[in-house]
């Protein structure tokens, strides 16, 4: 049976700006993500300072705004200062997080390198793990002051006449959680971050900083870790965080599909937490969103087979194979994303190569690109402009965990300078197309240019290095326009993307 969802597009029913910094990413110093992921001397494509233009080129096609860097839980056991000067004289260390040993040949000012390379701008981590105020304001000091003390000469004498201007910094990373190096208790946490903030933007008053939130939803002391943390820190900070991975752990595609909505919950209950510690305050200023990890997955490697591997040096972890219904529910996360763009200001998909990644490399050889990629690049291409709430009437199915859930999850943006107009959509629905129809007369003038489609029939199947091309989009959709109302039927279990312009385009 083929149901309709209904919705309207129109100009006065905005949710806010997109910030373009919600099409954000992340390398941290885990596995293949930097030492034969971004970076390979010995590689055919490697330019002059080892970075690999084969994995440039893919990363620019997603037109990438932020990296934030260089970890994760790499960054609560990271001596920054490793990471620079003459690499010849760099210490090799343990890295406890991922039981690697870091050779520490990237550090800061390569990584900056590549983000120039690749049109990003970087968002750096502090360490508040095992270190504190005093390594971050010197880090500032390091990329930011122009020159003319102690860290910011030594930057110029490493070759970085111009301050780096990080713009964006994390107060650590998820210290709310166990496994960190250095985890601490909210009240903890809060005092450092703080005190950390403080003498960070004494340094330097246009950097803009991110408290650590909880680690994810589930985590017990979610949302009195926001509550403390916010209370304590309000006037420092500007960004909490939020992290998200969600996996189909078992294997039901009709519950997997909907966990997205899991995620639009995190985000109102973080909202509302903020809004409270501001009415507390009587503060007239917004903590905004960074949901600076958000991605699938299907495994996790267990403490007990980290701790039985040997020492290495970039070994393979994390190296996901998505398939078509992983880049479902990436799509879904986008939508949910662009759906809150008013307070989500920074997102960044964790991460960007080899680990949970939509870019894969071989050591020495080729990269591809994974099912997830494709969601990602067109949002990150036509999701900039007005988001668009749609007024959706959708059909919907009865979920155990949450309730009813719409066959159809969308979202609208309106490019005004631009004018074209795109609707990303997922069909949820695992028995049958959906057909969609939309009033748009609104816009008046627009045409259809493309209606593009994500799904198959064995939605297990993804993309490998033997068959890189087994999941792509294909232009194929129905989408039309009749008389003001615009129609198309979704493939089931399918990603979908829409587009229409005014005029010429
Ligand atoms: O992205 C992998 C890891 O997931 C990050 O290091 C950590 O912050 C999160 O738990």
């Amino acid at each position: 049976m083929v149901r309709t969802a209904k919705f309207t597009l129109h100009p006065e029913f905005q949710i806010g700006t997109v910030d373009p910094r919600l099409f954000g990413s992340f390398i941290e110093h885990l596995g293949r993500a930097v030492y034969g992921g971004i970076y390979e001397p010995g590689h055919p494509s490697a330019d002059r300072d080892g970075f690999r233009q084969d994995v440039i080129k893919l990363v620019k096609e997603m037109n990438v705004p932020l990296v934030r860097y260089p970890g994760g839980n790499f960054v609560s056991g990271y001596n920054w200062e490793d990471g620079i000067g003459p690499r010849d004289q760099r210490p090799r260390r343990l890295d406890l997080a991922w039981k690697s040993i870091e050779t520490n040949q990237v550090g800061t000012n390569e990584f900056l390198t590549w983000c120039r390379k690749v049109e990003a701008e970087a968002m750096i981590a502090v360490n508040l793990g095992t270190r504190g105020a005093d390594a971050a304001r010197n880090l500032v000091e390091y990329c930011n002051h122009p020159s003319g003390t102690y860290w910011s000469d030594l930057r110029v004498a490493h070759g970085f006449k111009e301050p780096h201007h990080i713009r964006t910094w994390c107060l650590g990373n998820e210290m709310d959680g166990s496994w960190q190096i250095g985890h601490k208790t909210a009240e903890e946490y809060s005092r450092l971050a703080c005190e950390t903030a403080k003498v960070m933007k004494w340094i330097d008053p246009t950097i803009e900083l991110v408290a650590s939130g909880s680690s994810f939803v589930g985590m017990p002391t979610f949302p009195d870790w926001e509550e403390t943390v916010l209370s304590e820190t309000y006037e420092q900070v500007d960004y909490i965080s939020l992290h998200t991975y969600l996996g189909n752990l078992e294997n039901n595609t009709a519950h997997y599909l909907a966990k997205p909505l899991e995620m639009d919950r995190y985000i109102s209950t973080v909202v509302n937490t903020c809004d409270v510690i501001k009415a507390k305050k009587h503060s007239k200023k917004n903590i905004q969103l960074s949901f600076d990890e958000w991605n699938v997955y299907h495994e996790w490697e267990q403490p007990e087979a980290m701790k039985a591997r040997p020492w290495l040096v970039a070994p393979p972890l994390l190296e996901e194979s998505y398939t078509v219904e992983d880049a479902l529910v990436v799509g879904g996360m986008l939508i949910t994303l662009l759906k809150h763009s008013d307070r989500v200001k920074i997102a960044c998909m964790a991460q960007l190569v080899n680990v949970f990644a939509p870019v894969m490399t071989v050591n020495g050889g080729i990269c591809w690109k994974q099912s997830t990629y494709y969601p990602f690049v067109q949002a990150s291409r036509f999701g900039r402009g007005q988001a668009l709430d749609l007024n959706i009437h959708s059909p919907t199915y009865e979920d155990r965990e949450y309730g009813p859930v719409p066959y159809l999850e969308a979202v609208g943006i309106w490019n005004q300078e631009n004018e074209y107009l795109t609707i990303f959509a997922v069909n949820r629905d695992t028995q049958s197309s959906l057909s969609i129809e939309a009033d748009v007369r609104a816009f008046a003038g627009y045409k259809v240019v493309e209606h593009i489609t994500l799904t198959q029939r064995d939605l297990k199947a993804g993309n490998t290095l033997d068959h890189p091309d087994r999941v792509v989009p294909r232009k194929n959709g129905d989408a039309r326009l009749e008389k003001g109302t615009l129609r198309a039927t979704l493939p089931g279990v399918s990603w979908n993307m829409i587009r229409l312009a005014a005029g010429s385009h």
